[in-house]
């Protein structure tokens, strides 16, 4: 028996070493050291049947094994039980100074981005940045600017009435009312904002789009100046040497009154679809600033003149990234405006 006792622990100490499971742990405690049926349980019962000076040795040898056996059943376990706890931590860690996951970092709308950068671009030069309200008088938006009621230029503006002489601004030019009464000459300032027309929504009109006017009013401004200040804009913009010519166009709060275009940037002007083969890009209406104008905004075009711009912000964001419809820019759609971020 003593052989027996000596063996099984011998055996079960070295299976205990062996085991790579929890499992196979716990089939050899059940096997081994089991309180019923076990090997050391069956040895145990195997006891009364020896006689009385044996009895105390081998109970004595019996309870050495079992504890033995037990013992290393327990460190055993104490390892599988921290190679468990440290797998835990380990999949638990967390770094508390990282950004909290599933909240997206917002990103500026690309019109935004153009704004910014020809916001700093002027700011540079002298110029302030204003802003008007969105519902604006119709004083402001038209008789200020040289268009009085009954004159046909308000027909060439679908415009959103509202009550008591009020309406959703359809332009930024109202801004240079304010800009001339407000700041008084000499004056350089630009004013982007969103505008309003009561248009039919297809992919190159919407009843909501930005502007931004620009405004310069000083002692003998030329033609030349306004030349000057829309190439820095246009190069600002374009990253690179750009060739714009004016043709005549009419707008009655300037005189004479221009549209400004750009020698095509994808063609240098030889003729491609983007310019239609003409080999240059609209790109904005401008002029030097009608007296009438002045004289309303309380200035006196005696001493002073000045030029203006309307720039089609909206349009310029398509432009420069080549999106084709603009009710992506106006949908609000986290997807399409995160491309840009
Ligand atoms: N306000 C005009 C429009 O929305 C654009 C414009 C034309 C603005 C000529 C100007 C300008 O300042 O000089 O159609």
């Amino acid at each position: 028996m003593e052989q027996q006792l000596a063996e099984l622990k011998a055996s079960a100490l070295a299976r205990i070493a062996a085991v790579s499971t929890p499992d196979e742990l716990e089939a050899i405690r059940i096997e081994v050291a089991g309180r019923k049926g076990s090997a050391l349980a069956e040895l145990g019962k195997g006891m009364g049947k020896l006689p009385a000076e044996e009895k105390v040795k081998v109970g004595k040898l019996l309870n050495e094994t079992k504890t033995a056996v037990e013992s290393a059943l327990d460190a055993r376990k104490a390892v599988f039980e921290e190679a468990a706890l440290n797998v835990r931590l380990e999949s638990e860690w967390l770094d508390i100074t990282l950004p909290a996951p599933g909240i997206r970092p917002g990103a500026l709308h690309p019109v935004t981005i153009l704004q910014k950068e020809i916001e700093e671009l002027f700011t540079s030069m002298g110029f302030a940045v204003l802003s008007g309200p969105e519902v604006e008088t119709e004083f402001n938006n038209f008789d200020a600017l040289n268009i009085p009621a009954d004159h046909p230029a308000r027909d060439m503006q679908d415009t959103f009435w509202l009550e008591g002489g009020h309406l959703l601004r359809t332009h930024t030019s109202p801004v240079q009312v304010r800009g001339m009464k407000r700041l008084g000459p000499p004056l350089r300032m630009i004013a982007p904002g969103r505008v309003f027309r009561n248009e039919e929504v297809d992919p190159s009109h919407e009843h909501t789009f930005y502007q931004l006017e620009g405004m310069m009013i000083d002692r003998e401004v030329s033609v030349a100046h306004l030349i000057y200040y829309m190439k820095m804009l246009l190069q600002g913009i374009f990253k690179r040497e750009v060739t714009v010519r004016l043709r005549p166009g009419y707008f009655p709060f300037v005189e004479p009154g221009f549209e400004l275009d750009i020698q095509c940037l994808l063609c240098g002007g030889k003729g491609c679809p983007v310019c239609k083969q003409s080999g240059w890009v609209e790109l904005l209406p401008c002029g030097l600033v009608h007296p009438n104008v002045l004289r309303l905004g309380g200035i006196d075009p005696e001493q002073w003149n000045g030029f203006a711009f309307g720039l089609g912000l909206t349009r310029l964001a398509m432009m420069r990234y080549a999106i084709d419809d603009i009710r992506h820019l106006q949908g609000g759609d986290v997807r399409f405006l995160q491309q840009f971020a």
